[in-house]
């Protein structure tokens, strides 16, 4: 029977995603990086957009240019005469044609290896690309990972020879079923944003390791709980030279914890005091700076190191003029700065994905409480169990990248999300899994208010240690006044943060104050705000949205010009707004 065929069967393939499954990583596969010597795989790669994924759909990353009688083929890739994209960063704001690109892009680069000792492993680490990633090396696919703000590492001993062809293929769609989904209200940057590195270990690899005061201990034990790869049963050493400990723990199949006698100096953003700890184990070794304080929620309080404190902060995004969602220590450095020298701020709820590791370690050393969230952002797909899995995955992604840094105090699961069953259970089991990965902090959420009955009212509000609320009334819902009823109606058992709350402005556009998008009418509406979430009993903590204008596709009248306005100060991170005044002689007010 005639078997009709094509000349190149590739183009009749639908499912050619499917069989990369096999080579996903997570959370399972992150080593920590922690005090560790890396080689940087930064730099120009060569790079083509790749719309209709043929690096998968052809197999192009085994570059077979020859049939199988030794003939030459007609390929359509030549990887070595692309041209050069920076990496690590946003291709949207390498190249004016890709400003709005958001499908695939596929890098190369070569790099050669020469081991430094028998014992030697080696693994590839991506600090963040958005949003899947393919990974192939020298013709063989070695990683797939799922979410745009999280790490993912890929051991490659064994695999690796002298000169080394990589091909990484970065697939930024937006989808349904994705953390977050096609809907959001900021701009979707693709590409490798962060570093990648090639990291070198001997024998055994220190994967994780989580060190905290014991909370209730009295501020006077030190947990530690770790987990190797490689030699699985030993003893290793734990030391913080200056609190005087030199511990010996055992490892047993891969895994040890301990509770040491200790009285550190405890962390705030006061006193931002950190120790050098260090981890040494067979082969390996980590070490970094860690602070040790106590977070914790007590009836309607929220209690640093005992004492109870209003959270006075405000939202930032990931977003930059010129970097898009790339960073740097600057750019970090300089956000932190502003907000708490500036603003007297105290508290960041980085909206609404991971931010860069750096970020958190960089307020460690600053002192600036962070809040930390996943994008399970609006309506994302609550009934799908790749949804979930991919969730579940950032969510321990983040926590395992970032649970030794003292200034962070709340998990946050979400935001903004409709109120149905599915989202309900979805949620919850978020919740849990950040308490089984941290019970040292505050899991919450950006929840719902029920407008009908006028009142605090999210179910989700019971899995969670703190309510977080984003309200607009005054600029969403003209209605100021129901923001009045809202609070005197609730009750809460837990304490509530405004983890949004703002309205927009162009920087320079006066007017009075009932005209939208001018400084006065801003100006008017933080007053306003500020006045009858002061007064109110339950509500422990704010963080207004947001502190800088940034980019979001969908914000388009004259004033926006393709940024969300709410910002205090302008795009261009230096034009303060008067509602950025108001804010901070508040928060100046509350420091006295
Ligand atoms: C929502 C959402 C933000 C968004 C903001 C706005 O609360 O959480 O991501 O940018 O409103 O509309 O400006």
């Amino acid at each position: 029977m005639a078997k009709p065929g094509n000349f190149n069967p590739e183009i009749h393939v639908r499912d050619f995603r499917a069989q990369y499954e096999n080579v996903r990583v997570g959370s399972d596969d992150l080593i920590s990086l922690d005090g560790r010597k890396t080689e940087s795989l930064n730099g120009k790669w060569n790079f083509m957009p790749d719309p209709l994924e043929y690096v998968l759909r052809g197999a192009w990353y085994r570059e077979d240019r020859y049939d199988d009688k030794g003939r030459e083929k007609p390929c359509d890739f030549d990887f070595e005469s692309w041209p050069l994209m920076k990496v690590p960063a946003c291709w949207n704001m390498e190249r004016s044609d890709l400003f709005l690109y958001e499908s695939m892009g596929t890098y190369f680069r070569t790099f050669g290896y020469r081991k430094h000792s028998d014992d030697e492993r080696v693994f590839l680490y991506f600090k963040g690309a958005i949003y899947r990633t393919y990974v192939f090396l020298n013709g063989e696919p070695i990683a797939m990972h799922d979410g745009g703000s999280t790490p993912f590492a890929v051991e490659i001993t064994g695999r690796v020879k002298d000169q080394n062809r990589l091909i990484v293929a970065v697939d930024a769609s937006r989808r349904d079923d994705r953390v977050p989904m096609t809907n959001s209200d900021w701009f979707y940057y693709g590409g490798i944003y962060r570093d990648v590195l090639f990291v070198r270990t001997g024998r055994t690899v220190i994967k994780d390791w989580f060190v905290r005061l014991v909370p209730g201990s009295g501020y006077k034990k030190i947990a530690i709980d770790a987990e190797v790869d490689g030699v699985l049963d030993g003893k290793g050493r734990f030391s913080i030279p200056e609190l005087g400990i030199e511990k010996e723990i055992e490892f047993k199949g891969g895994k040890a914890s301990a509770v040491i006698d200790a009285s550190p100096e405890l962390w705030s953003p006061e006193n931002p005091k950190l120790y050098d700890t260090e981890l040494e184990y067979d082969t390996d070794k980590v070490s970094s700076r860690i602070g040790f304080r106590e977070f914790k929620v007590v009836g309607n309080d929220i209690m640093l190191n005992g004492k109870s404190r209003f959270l006075n902060g405000i939202c930032v995004h990931e977003d930059h003029i010129k970097l898009g969602k790339s960073t740097n220590d600057d750019v970090i450095r300089e956000t932190i700065r502003v907000a708490k020298e500036e603003l007297h701020a105290t508290f960041l709820r980085l909206a609404h994905y991971p931010h860069s590791q750096r970020f958190a370690e960089i307020a460690d050393e600053m002192g600036i409480m962070l809040w930390e969230e996943i994008p399970v952002y609006w309506a994302i797909d609550f009934t799908n169990p790749v949804t979930m899995a991919d969730a579940k995955n950032q969510l321990s992604e983040l926590i395992k990248r970032d649970r030794n840094r003292a200034s962070i105090m709340i998990w946050s699961v979400g935001n903004e999300n409709p109120d149905t069953d599915e989202r309900f259970a979805f949620m919850s089991g978020l919740a849990e899994h950040a308490r089984s990965l941290d019970p040292t902090r505050a899991i919450s959420a950006a929840c719902l208010v029920d407008e009908v009955g006028e009142k605090i009212d999210d179910r989700l509000a019971s899995k969670l240690d703190i309510i977080g609320i984003n309200e607009y009334y005054g600029w969403y819902d003209p209605d100021f006044s129901k923001l009045g009823r809202v609070l005197k109606n609730s009750n809460p058992d837990k304490p509530v943060i405004i983890t949004e709350v703002g309205a927009g402005a162009r920087s320079g556009n006066h007017g009075t104050e009932d005209m939208l998008w001018t400084e006065e009418f801003q100006e008017a509406f933080y007053k306003k705000q500020i006045a009858e979430i002061s007064a109110c009993r339950f509500i422990k903590g704010m963080s207004p949205w947001i502190l800088i204008d940034f980019r979001a596709e969908r914000r388009f009248n004259k004033y926006q010009e393709g940024f969300n306005r709410k910002g205090l100060i302008d795009s261009d991170r230096k034009t303060k707004k008067k509602a950025f005044y108001v804010l901070s002689a508040f928060y100046e007010e509350l420091q006295k």
